[in-house]
């Protein structure tokens, strides 16, 4: 008789299966490309990425303050649409402090993705030149209704990145945060390296341990596209992960680290990814 941890094993197990209808059948179940990423691990990788996020889970954050975040459609977190997922209204004001140093009045911004909604904190900030684009419209409509009144407010542009569209725009500052596959995240760089002008900053959100090898690739493809790593911030975007998905986390933990249940039971869950800031060519 299988116990919890014994059905987890068994579930992880049916998923990589070599069986020929059984593997396919259950790969082919249509969760999000983060949640895929994350079962196409090795057991070890899977591990370095719980303990990881497990470590950023121990820091303090009785500082988080509420606010409006955008409601994503998901079911569980395992079916999230756009692979959604905002980030703390923390993570947004720290996020925009990363440019704290560039005058608002003349910079330009082109944040490719944007469920977490910095867009709204830099033009309450004052940045007068913000484009968002995403191909998600209804978070558009969001960030437009956000927005409304400011002193400045933001040009949004509906497009699917991975067609590597022109915007006609170049800008001083490029934040992108794509999804943790070699494709998403190749194709998101790429546009944006595309879009931004000499001697731009460009800042990826990104979680590493998801994508295990293929982050090597991605790094050899930021080399190859003339991109300079200025700065690494391990930890610096917490996600606040609540219902299915937190319950499938402590589980997690539980199952691959030893991390009883019931000390988990009441603390807030946090997804973390990186942020890395580049020099464009
Ligand atoms: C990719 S998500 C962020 C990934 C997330 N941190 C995670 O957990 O995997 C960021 C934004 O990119 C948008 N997005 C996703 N795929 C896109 C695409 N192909 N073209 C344009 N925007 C896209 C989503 O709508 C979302 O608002």
């Amino acid at each position: 008789m299988l116990n919890g941890q014994g059905v987890i094993r068994h579930l992880l197990g049916l998923y990589a299966s070599k069986d020929p209808i059984i593997g396919p059948l259950l790969r082919a179940l249509p969760v999000n490309a983060t949640t895929r990423q994350v079962l196409g691990l090795s057991r070890s990788e899977q591990t370095t990425y719980l303990q990881a996020l497990w470590r950023h889970n121990q820091k303090d954050r009785t500082d988080e303050a509420t606010g409006q975040l955008y409601q994503t459609k998901q079911l569980g977190g395992l079916f999230r649409r756009f692979n959604q997922l905002p980030c703390t209204i923390a993570t947004r004001v720290k996020r925009a402090s990363l440019f704290s140093g560039h005058d608002p009045k003349t910079s330009s911004v082109l944040i490719l993705g944007d469920d977490d909604m910095l867009t709204v904190e830099l033009c309450r900030r004052g940045f007068a030149q913000v484009t968002v684009a995403d191909c998600d419209t209804e978070l558009l409509a969001t960030i437009r209704r956000e927005t409304e009144g400011m002193s400045v407010v933001p040009t949004t542009l509906a497009a699917d990145f991975r067609q590597l569209p022109d915007l006609g725009i170049k800008a001083d500052i490029v934040v992108l945060d794509p999804p943790y596959t070699l494709d998403g995240a190749t194709s998101f760089l790429r546009l944006a390296v595309n879009l931004a002008s000499p001697g731009a900053s460009l800042v990826l959100m990104v979680n590493k341990e998801i994508m295990g090898p293929a982050f090597s690739d991605l790094s050899q493809v930021a080399r190859s596209l003339g991109l300079t790593l200025k700065a690494h911030h391990e930890g610096f975007n917490a996600y606040p992960i609540g219902g299915l998905s937190r319950l499938i986390m402590r589980l997690a933990w539980w199952h691959y680290m030893g991390v009883p249940l019931r000390l988990t039971r009441r603390r807030d869950v946090y997804f973390y990814s990186d942020c890395f800031e580049f020099t464009a060519p």
